[in-house]
């Protein structure tokens, strides 16, 4: 795997993408976002006014936004120029105050000048499943963070979320009953190389995402030096959804399509 070549070519074209993904989150994010991911985040990171956080893979910023408004100081990082502008543009119409800065997760030396031990939190939302390297994250991480401070990230979850599940629909007449039921199908999960993914409903381009087994995921974070201490897999409510003939993920209140953990030094 050319793992420069990949970066590359997904940074250029989370660029192209940056006005679509920004339409799409808005100021605070869409579906998604705001019922499974931002809460399990908030619930996981249990912020303190004043705390000091890295928000990493920001996007459009729609969780650093709320990280500030909740009384963080917040730096955001995104290798997306066009993101990061997008985000400012957004957090200076909310007269919010956050540093963004245009930086690969990739470089781990970009990473380490940020400041050792200068971060009481560092989140990461939706994006681990979108960079092809993810240890010099991890390890530059460990640095970044305070001694008693705690890395938190949501992720597309690896069992039932990012190995390109096949979506179910069936209809069964049970003794004169009219049962609906959807599943998902499952092919791989162990091994499996870079995919493109279509991605949000209209997203204008696929781009790679890397599965990775909950062994490789957590192991990286483990090798690095930390230990997971909260899990949350989030998923939409029986109710949620009010267009049931369709197969999205509103229709599976059984099955997570987010895991979302939460890190501390060993
Ligand atoms: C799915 S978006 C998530 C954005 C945001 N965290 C959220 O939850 O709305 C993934 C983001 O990861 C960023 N990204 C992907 N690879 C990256 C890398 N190597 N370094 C920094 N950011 C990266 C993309 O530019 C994009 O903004």
């Amino acid at each position: 795997m050319d793992i420069k070549k990949l970066n590359d070519e997904g940074r250029e074209l989370w660029n192209r993408k940056a006005k679509f993904w920004d339409e799409l989150f808005g100021d605070t994010g869409n579906v998604f976002h705001r019922r499974l991911v931002e809460p399990s985040v908030l619930e996981l990171l249990d912020l303190r006014p004043g705390e000091t956080v890295l928000d990493v893979s920001c996007g459009n910023g729609a969780l650093t936004r709320r990280l500030a408004a909740l009384g963080a100081r917040v730096t955001a990082i995104d290798f997306s120029d066009q993101m990061i502008e997008l985000a400012r543009r957004r957090t200076d119409s909310a007269g919010l105050s956050v540093e963004y800065l245009v930086r690969d997760v990739t470089d781990e030396g970009a990473l380490l000048k940020l400041g050792q031990a200068r971060f009481d939190a560092i989140t990461c939302s939706m994006a681990l499943m979108d960079i092809p390297i993810i240890e010099p994250l991890f390890r530059a991480a460990a640095s970044l963070l305070r001694a008693d401070g705690r890395f938190v990230f949501s992720t597309m979850h690896p069992a039932f979320n990012s190995n390109n599940p096949i979506f179910l629909h069936e209809k069964e007449d049970c003794d004169g009953a009219i049962i609906e039921r959807f599943s998902i199908k499952i092919r791989q999960y162990l091994d499996m190389p870079p995919v493109k993914g279509a991605g949000a409903p209209g997203e204008p381009t696929p781009h790679f995402y890397y599965h990775r087994p909950l062994a490789e995921l957590l192991g990286s974070a483990f090798a690095a030096g930390f230990a997971l201490d909260g899990l949350l897999e989030p998923a939409f409510s029986a109710g949620d959804d009010n267009e049931p003939a369709r197969l999205s993920w509103s229709s599976f209140p059984q099955i997570p399509p987010i895991l979302s953990g939460r890190l501390r030094h060993a």
